[in-house]
């Protein structure tokens, strides 16, 4: 028998790297300043951590224009200290997983300065080049993340490349067979360092159409179902692009332990989503998108039962709410409502397969509007407040102080700190606050939960009560805002939201062990 894969059951914390701790005085996160603040991971009880992009870039996306696949960049520290993050996070048995950017490179990556070097240059075929339209215009009419024309005119070379990113984040061509033999020395170089796997950046990117056919138009005004009025079918989600998973499902499972292949999978058809899990030989964990945009908690019953549905046999689901782009479930979700945010905590971590928390969800962080003159993303500065992300990248909040904990008092970090109120230090001893509510559901998901795929299974309740058995456990939800009874299968509470009235309170749920009724 072989044994359960080590994110059944387990959490992830996505750690933004720029903006949970500094350690050298520059106002950005560093990877000095994780391993300081280990501690506070492994008090957690989390299994791994997913950390934002690491190499080397020059930046005009945070990260997500890669300069150096193989590297570490110099504002984050060496790569002897990477090494040095996974021995550390190791001893505390944690997991340390980088984000790899596979659809586009920088602009700046020696692979396309070389390509624009000339046609016949050596890279050339690395990217998505295309001559001008018959009437001298862009070869089609995809868009990129901003809406504007996906496009770029490169006049020393007399053609255009693709971005589906910002004009800074060239499109690699994928149809290009040395594209895979690069890709696979760089799976395999982090691998080999211990890395214990990948979030897959735009998952559903790599393959292009051949013959670049024009998208049509959305039908729906869905962000998750169209890019600015257009179904993306012909620049994403292509046929091609599962077979680069199954190899690199190929050398993630030539490890031991098997390396994890975690797809940032962007859309709202479940079935799309299954199909990235391929039969067990593609990605082991896709995130699910649908859930994260979905109505909290209205629509999380049904969506989590389609998804069950959906996902092939043994298919490990993905629960997350928070991350880098959409901005934070306390905000989105629970409208900082604080019963919502702590119920939300509940059902997240106790859903079978892997749930993945953003550093601060823990705390309950709240998105913070950053003033205009403050803002650091160019892709989303300008758009409407809902679009911008900075709001959710803002520092980690450690402690009250003025600096929060997260760099030293005189220094600016690179984005506003949120209110002071919601920090680590005054929760960490609070039994009642968030963050002991959230190490109390890890606990019981590693004691109950881990170790194999729990199943899931809706339970008859009162109207309004969302409840269901997953493993040894009960759970229930009260999404009305009047009290309601308890199941009947509930045992032994184990977890509350609540006060601890004999019933569940309004938006109150529990995890108690489940009995026979
Ligand atoms: C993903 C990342 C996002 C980035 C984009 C382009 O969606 O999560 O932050 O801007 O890809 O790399
Ligand atoms: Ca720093």
């Amino acid at each position: 028998m072989t044994a359960a894969p080590w994110w059944h059951g387990a959490v992830l914390y996505q750690l933004y790297v720029r903006s949970w701790r500094d350690s050298n005085g520059d106002g950005y996160g560093d990877i000095p300043g994780i391993i300081d603040r280990l501690d506070h991971l492994s008090w957690l009880g989390v299994d791994g951590l997913w950390l934002s992009p690491t190499m080397p870039s020059p930046d005009v996306d945070w990260g997500y224009d890669i300069s150096d696949y193989t590297g570490v960049h110099p504002e984050f520290g060496t790569i002897g200290d990477l090494d040095a993050l996974i021995a550390e996070a190791g001893r505390r048995g944690i997991r340390v997983l980088l984000d790899l950017v596979p659809n586009h490179t920088s602009s700046a990556h020696p692979w396309f300065v070389d390509a624009a070097s000339g046609r016949d240059a050596e890279h050339r075929d690395y990217y998505v080049w295309a001559d001008p339209a018959p009437d001298g215009g862009v070869p089609n009419n995809w868009l990129d993340s901003t809406g504007r024309s996906a496009w770029q005119w490169h006049p020393a070379t007399g053609q255009y490349y693709l971005h589906n990113y910002l004009p800074g984040q060239t499109d690699i061509n994928w149809w290009e067979q040395r594209v895979h033999d690069e890709f696979r020395r760089i799976l395999e170089f982090w691998f080999d360092r211990g890395v214990a796997g990948f979030r897959i950046d735009v998952a559903h990117g790599l393959y292009k159409d051949a013959e670049l056919r024009d998208n049509p138009p959305a039908l729906t005004p869905d962000d998750l179902a169209s890019r600015f009025g257009q179904r993306t079918v012909y620049s994403a989600h292509r046929p091609e692009t599962h077979g680069v998973y199954r190899v690199w499902r190929k050398i993630a499972d030539g490890y031991a332990p098997p390396r994890l292949l975690l797809g940032e999978t962007w859309t709202g058809d479940l079935a799309a989503l299954a199909s990235y899990y391929g039969n067990d030989d593609e990605l082991q964990l896709s995130f699910n998108f649908p859930v994260v945009f979905a109505e909290f908690p209205d629509e999380l019953p049904d969506l989590i039962e389609q998804t069950m549905a959906a996902l092939p046999p043994g298919a490990c689901p993905v629960w997350t709410a928070s991350n880098h782009d959409v901005g934070r479930f306390p905000s989105r979700w629970c409208h900082g409502e604080p019963a919502s945010i702590r119920l939300a905590l509940l059902v997240l971590l106790t859903l079978p397969g892997t749930t993945v928390l953003y550093y601060g969800d823990e705390i309950g962080m709240t998105d913070v509007a950053v003033p205009a003159e403050l803002q650091r993303d160019a892709m989303t500065r300008g758009a409407s407040p809902q679009r911008q992300r900075d709001r959710g990248r803002t520092p980690m909040r450690w402690n009250d102080t003025p600096a929060g904990g997260f760099c030293e008092p005189s220094v600016t970090p690179w984005l506003p700190i949120g209110p002071a109120e919601v920090n680590v230090a005054d929760q960490r001893h609070d039994p009642g606050s968030v963050l002991s509510l959230c190490r109390r559901l890890v606990d019981v998901r590693r004691a109950e939960l881990s170790g194999g795929l729990a199943g899931y299974q809706r339970v008859k309740s009162a109207p309004g009560v969302w409840a269901y058995a997953t493993g040894s456990l009960l759970v229930a939800a009260n999404l009305a805002a009047t009290p309601a009874p308890l199941p009947a299968q509930t045992g032994e509470i184990l977890v509350r939201t609540g006060r601890g009235a004999p019933g569940l309170g309004p938006a109150e749920g529990i995890v108690a062990r489940r009995q026979a009724d």
